[in-house]
């Protein structure tokens, strides 16, 4: 296994582009069950996430093929209906397979999601939906059994207790494009990855109407048709990169941000100080000026609130800024790994119920770490980043689930950053195993 290494302190200057959205490739790589002809999807971040979807698609009988680094032509000539637990288990958003065998085939049997360390992840509402459109819902051995012989449109309203639901959206979505009759979805999610999807749909023969709003109208068609389409930049990654340049008090454009995907972050980053210039409607560039940031109170909500992906590493950024920030957990209100380990590198962080309660410090020290998930490691080589002195990460292999070769792309950016194998770390730092 392989750690990061990092050296801290040093601003980080220059161009960086985002790749594609990871959330958005996972339920349009779904998507292509839908149809038996070829789709081709460009702009597809090179991630693990991304080669156990397509692991899984062709074990449910698709041909996958990858064109080059960042295209897929996938073709689902024939499927089958069973996706087992050793696949399914891999990755949470396997989830989303569900509504297109649902469609495609009128039946599926998906091994039913485990939790993950970010919470519980209840699959409730994807149920709900289902049932509405007709389907018989049954949870037997492990497995969510959904037959569909009578799936036809109806009025689903899918709000939670923690709002909408994006995977929960795009699976019902993906049910409805095939069913007889018109499916209006009330509270559906609206995050930028679910539009993208929706447009993915469109191009393939689907009748949507409101994409992009909370209430979406489906005419079910009878078939739909191959097509070629592009996935949108990563709302998260580039955040991230914002959120770098902002930690190291350096001067950074990011390309593939698109200001109207990241509008909550953008406010929340100039109410703490950031100077803020948009070249065009896909580039962002921050700007310290050598100066730390003003504490700020975050609230993540469903878009376009604050997003979840990004609390972690905006979470990062106020262990720096001088005075009293607090961070509120709406959508997964227990997403708070990332605190003990930022408490490692001097932080001073309480938890309190679903808040952070940070006190910004001068600086932070570098300390070996351990990743727990996607977005706290995100937080940690940020806060590495920062941080006097040397920073050394365990378990990247959460970081590499969604970011395509961050250190390689920070390395221009004048970070100091590397990755090696875990031989190479000091025998006294490394950290014991669960
Ligand atoms: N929820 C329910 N019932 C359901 C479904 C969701 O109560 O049936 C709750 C969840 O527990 C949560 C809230 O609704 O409190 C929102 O969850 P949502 O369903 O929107 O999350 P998701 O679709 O499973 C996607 C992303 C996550 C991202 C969330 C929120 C993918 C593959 N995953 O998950 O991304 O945090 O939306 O925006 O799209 C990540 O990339 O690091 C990541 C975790």
């Amino acid at each position: 296994m392989d750690v990061i290494h990092l050296k801290g302190g040093l601003p980080l200057h220059g161009r960086v582009a985002a790749g594609g959205a990871k959330n958005a490739a996972l339920p349009i790589f779904a998507a292509t069950l839908l149809t038996d002809e070829p789709v081709t999807i460009e702009n597809v971040p090179d991630l693990s996430d991304i080669r156990f979807m397509a692991q899984i698609l062709e074990h449910l009988g698709a041909s996958v093929e990858r064109k080059d680094a960042h295209s897929w032509v996938i073709q689902a000539a024939s499927v089958e209906s069973l996706a087992p637990y050793e696949l399914v288990r891999k990755m949470r958003a396997s989830v989303c397979l569900m509504g297109p065998l649902l469609g495609r085939l009128r039946e599926a049997v998906v091994s039913y999601p485990g939790g993950c360390v970010i919470g519980p992840r209840p699959i409730d509402l994807h149920l709900k939906g289902f049932a509405r459109l007709g389907c018989r819902v049954e949870v037997r051995g492990g497995y969510v059994h959904l037959d569909g012989q009578d799936l036809h449109g109806e009025a689903v309203f899918l709000g939670g207790r923690h709002g909408s639901t994006a995977l929960g959206t795009a699976n019902v979505l993906m049910a409805a494009v095939l069913a007889p009759g018109v499916t209006r979805i009330e509270s559906a999610a609206c995050e930028p990855e679910i539009v993208d999807l929706c447009h993915l749909l469109q191009a393939m023969g689907a009748k949507i109407e409101g994409v992009g709003g909370h209430a979406l109208r489906i005419e079910g068609v009878e078939k739909l048709h191959g097509c070629t389409h592009r996935i949108i930049p990563d709302r998260i990654e580039a955040g991230t990169f914002l959120l770098a340049a902002a930690i190291t008090q350096g001067d950074v454009t990011v390309a593939g941000a698109r200001r109207q995907d990241l509008a909550s972050l953008v406010d929340k980053l100039a109410e703490a100080g950031a100077d803020l210039s948009f070249p065009d409607e896909d580039t962002i560039r921050l700007r310290a000026h050598g100066r730390a940031f003003n504490p700020v109170d975050v609230i993540t909500l469903p878009h376009p609130g604050f997003a979840t992906d990004l609390q972690a590493q905006m979470c990062a950024l106020m262990t720096l800024a001088p005075g009293l920030s607090i961070v509120t957990e709406r959508v997964f209100p227990n997403r708070f790994m990332h605190v003990p380990e930022l408490q490692r590198m001097g932080a001073d962080i309480a938890i309190e119920g679903a808040s952070a309660i940070i006190k910004g410090r001068p600086a932070l020290s570098g300390a070996p770490v351990m990743a727990s998930d996607l977005r706290a490691s995100a937080a940690l080589v940020l806060a590495g980043l920062a941080a006097r002195g040397e920073t050394w990460i365990q378990r990247i292999y959460h970081l590499d689930r969604g970011y395509e070769r961050i250190d390689r792309k920070l390395i221009p950016l004048g970070a100091e950053i590397e990755r090696l194998p875990e031989s190479a770390m000091p025998k006294e730092l490394i950290g014991e195993e669960a």
